[in-house]
């Protein structure tokens, strides 16, 4: 006999553009309750049976979960836009299901390559579509800055555009403005989804001073030319300085950013930031001194702190990658550790809350194998589907009475090597499928039981659009030639 089941008639999901939410048959009867406090602010109760759907949750998000739950029972052509008109059948189920982190992030660099608000808003209805709650808007870099700052406009004018990539020749950029970006902020909120803006600093800052060369450490000879936004990838030597204007300068940015983003957490970055500047700069060296510190690394950490403060001011907290554990660390301060998940240790010992996303299983910028034509960074070994699949947030070696210290892990798509939305894609899925579970489910997981569900679950992205990599490799059209990286001569000091 036929397992039990009842049809409904899901209305058109609109994964481009539109509200992204199922809408029931009037024959169906849904009930919605929450206030389940049981099922935590995120977790819920999925219940298919003659008397149609009931779902129960702690809140609304956990309502909007149960809805992507109910999503993932009906055939893929469900997902399709011209679905709405058809009967789909429904299984009776009961699902109870609850996230085992709260932060469950992906990090889009739109600053090597700008990534169009339309493929912001879609990434977004694909990060619901997996239950992932955090977007990490990585906005600025040496080679781009792609949010308007009323205060600033050659932020944008000059620092979002450069004259080429790596020596193709060919101009890139663009940015959001701040009208694009309180569009991307409500399309978020209403997947229930959280974006974390981040600006980062005092290193990977070459597109601000290229705007304003007043940001650089123009007291030192190699820093005297005028810098233009980066055209080559790798860690810049080009750093902002330490003067009190720029640290008023970038509290008007955070002003602005903040303003727009109102979620709880600011990014500063922190990480790969070279000295070389200000152990060469007499300017550095005297604000050092004068502020009786002993290393660079502690005047990376007051220049940090001073913005953590004017931040923090704002009832907002701080997230930074993990160099800046080399100093001291605001209170409150979340780290990513990005290096290894020893800093994530370094980070709950020192009584932290700690981001895993370590580069060996989540950096999903990198190549998906080492076939020849296989795109991505070049710069490290292949992370397979299985390996991202293998990830475990909380660290072996963390002390157990320190685990509640480990909130989640972001997924990162770094986009030196992702110059478009096909590739975006190409880089993002499956792995983020996989990912997405490693954040979402107990631990324990087993390959070979999450391939039949996965081959599935790739006919769903089949009937989204979805241009995600083939498990038995690149189609033909999505190899890459070798990718073109070099040391920038300037930058290396040649
Ligand atoms: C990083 O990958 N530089 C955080």
């Amino acid at each position: 006999m036929d397992a039990p089941e009842i049809s409904i008639i899901p209305k058109p999901l609109h994964i481009q553009a539109g509200s992204g939410r199922l809408m029931f048959d009037s024959a169906v009867v849904v009930n919605a309750s929450v206030g389940h406090a049981e099922l935590g602010p995120e977790g819920y109760q999925l219940t298919v049976d003659d008397n149609g759907i009931t779902f129960l949750a702690g809140t609304k998000t956990g309502i909007f979960y149960a809805e992507k739950t109910l999503m993932q029972l009906l055939p893929p052509a469900s997902l399709r836009t011209d679905a709405g008109d058809k009967a789909w059948p429904l299984p009776h189920v009961q699902i109870t299901d609850v996230p085992r982190f709260r932060w469950r992030g992906a990090m889009l660099d739109v600053a090597r390559h700008f990534l169009p608000k339309r493929d912001v808003l879609r990434f977004l209805d694909l990060m619901a579509l997996h239950k992932l709650n955090v977007l990490h808007f990585h906005l600025t870099e040496d080679q781009g800055w792609r949010i308007e700052i009323k205060q600033y406009p050659k932020l944008t004018e000059v620092g979002g555009w450069r004259r080429e990539t790596v020596g193709d020749g060919r101009p890139h950029g663009g940015f959001y403005t701040q009208d694009d970006i309180r569009e991307i902020v409500a399309y978020a909120t209403e997947r229930h989804i959280t974006v974390v803006p981040e600006i980062d600093l005092p290193g990977h800052s070459t597109a601000a001073i290229a705007a304003y060369p007043e940001l650089g450490n123009q007291d030192v000879p190699s820093a005297q030319e005028p810098r233009e936004v980066w055209t080559e990838f790798g860690i810049a030597k080009t750093v902002l300085n330490v003067e009190d204007a720029t640290i008023e300068f970038y509290k008007t940015v955070l002003d602005e950013v903040c303003e727009l983003f109102p979620g709880e957490f600011v990014c500063l970055g922190g990480d790969e930031c070279p000295k070389d500047e200000w152990k060469a700069s007499a300017r550095a060296q005297a604000r050092k001194a004068e502020l009786g510190l002993a290393t660079e690394e502690d005047l990376q950490a007051w220049f940090m702190n001073q913005l953590g403060a004017h931040v923090s001011a704002k009832g907002r907290k701080l997230l930074g990658w993990d160099e800046i554990l080399e100093g001291e660390l605001f209170p409150g301060t979340v780290v990513s550790a990005w290096r290894s998940t020893e800093y994530a240790v370094e980070a709950a010992r020192r009584g932290h809350d700690t981001l895993t996303s370590p580069t060996r299983w989540v950096y999903f910028d990198y190549r998906q194998s080492d076939a020849d034509g296989e795109p991505g960074a070049p710069w490290a070994a292949p992370t397979s589907l299985e390996q991202a699949y293998s990830f475990e947030p909380v660290p072996e070696d963390l002390p157990e009475e320190l685990a509640g210290h480990v909130i989640g892990s972001e997924a990162t798509l770094w986009s030196e090597y992702i110059p478009d939305a096909r590739i975006h894609d190409y880089q993002s899925w499956p792995r983020l499928a996989a990912f997405c579970e490693t954040v979402w489910s107990a631990p324990g997981r087993d390959y070979a039981e999450f391939l039949p569900r996965l081959t599935k679950h790739l006919e769903r992205l089949d009937a989204l659009g979805v241009e995600y990599r083939p498990l038995d490799g690149p189609h033909p059209w999505q190899k890459q030639p070798a990718p073109r990286w070099r040391e920038d001569p300037h930058e290396a000091g040649e």
